[in-house]
């Protein structure tokens, strides 16, 4: 056999196996190809071994036509797997695609929502003044001069920046009382006043069960003859708004400079019904309160000095306000036994996916 004649009938069987890979659809018939050429009896294996008839010194020309042709039938096997195996990898296109992650409000931003939203039922409005603010409105026009030893009860930050010469220091808002006169000069001094502020506070603490921000919801009514029922009535509406039918509200005498008389307000436990006990032959002690109540914020008559500080006059006009945090609130409500409160603040979505 002549080189020539031995490249030709290499040639032709690639030519072959091109055409039978065309209808080789599948694995199966795929690797009866490969046998049927490069096993031990097959055609490609034969011409191999025929390169011994070649003389002597053509064989090294034929060598190298024997192991292109090799190369051929590897790579067109190859090539075939691999579009047998693309097309093998069947897609369903009715499968759901998938969604991306909805987020939902945060816990504490839906408390503030549902906060707002009962006060406005009873004509409060909504309202909100600067988190960093003047030590006149967070304190001074509160009845607290300077220098008064009830300021210490506020683990004030103080902000590094010019004092004025009326307003005296900036201090990040300790509590949302500043927006009791910032509300007074806002109306002109004219009440009727009905105000709901919730902002952000901070104050100089950071454990477990506090954080250095956190947000408060300040209540503030004026007008003529406004009495201490009118602030109890509207702490019992609140408590059964917020935490349902039965809850009831409480108030013990306390001091604020802001207030007079002043309250620490209590609402009654409404996973033990106000009873201090899960079941009805009392062995089970609630561990949610504190014998069947809640102490969650401060309240009082507004001070005669405060109602003058926003230019409104006390012997035509009285008020009430309270306030306290939304975070316990909330966490109440929701019967969370929070170990940490920061939790609420850590960014954790596998707490928050929670609510
Ligand atoms: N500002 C008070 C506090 O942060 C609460 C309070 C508000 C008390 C309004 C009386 C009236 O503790």
């Amino acid at each position: 056999m002549t080189t020539a004649e031995y490249s030709h009938a290499l040639h032709t069987l690639v030519e072959d196996l091109t055409t039978a890979l065309k209808t080789a659809t599948s694995l199966e018939k795929l690797e009866t190809l490969r046998t049927e050429y490069l096993g031990k009896k097959g055609s490609f294996t034969q011409l191999g071994k025929q390169i011994k008839d070649i003389a002597g010194s053509d064989k090294k020309e034929a060598g190298q036509i024997l192991n292109k042709a090799k190369q051929q039938i590897e790579d067109l096997l190859a090539a075939a797997q691999e579009t047998i195996a693309t097309k093998q990898a069947w897609i369903d296109l009715t499968i759901p695609g998938k969604k991306p992650e909805v987020g939902h409000m945060h816990p504490v931003s839906q408390a503030m929502e549902e906060i707002t939203h009962i006060f406005e039922q009873i004509g409060f409005t909504r309202v909100r003044y600067p988190e960093v603010d003047w030590d006149w409105y967070v304190f001074e026009a509160l009845n607290m001069p300077k220098s008064h030893p009830a300021r210490d009860e506020w683990e004030t930050f103080f902000v590094d920046a010019p004092t004025d010469d009326q307003k005296g220091k900036m201090v990040l808002t300790t509590h949302t009382s500043n927006g009791q006169v910032r509300e007074m000069e806002r109306l002109h001094s004219k009440p009727p006043i009905r105000m709901i502020n919730i902002a952000r506070c901070y104050r100089r603490q950071q454990d477990a069960t506090h954080t250095q921000m956190f947000h408060q919801f300040e209540g503030l009514v004026v007008d003529k003859g406004i009495t201490i029922q009118h602030l109890k009535g509207t702490l019992d509406y609140f408590a059964e708004q917020f935490y349902g039918p039965g809850t009831k509200s409480r108030i013990r005498p306390f001091h604020f400079q802001f207030t007079e008389p002043s309250f620490e307000v209590d609402f009654s436990c409404h996973i033990c019904h106000g009873t201090g006990y899960l079941d009805d032959k009392e062995e089970q002690k609630c561990r949610f309160c504190k014998s069947g109540w809640h102490e969650v914020g401060g309240a009082g008559m507004v001070h005669p000095n405060v109602l003058k500080a926003g230019g409104i006059d006390p012997d035509e006009y009285t008020g009430f306000a309270f306030g306290w945090g939304v975070e316990r609130t909330y966490t109440l409500k929701e019967g969370l036994n929070l170990d940490d409160i920061r939790l609420l603040y850590s960014g954790d979505l596998r707490f928050l996916h929670q609510f």
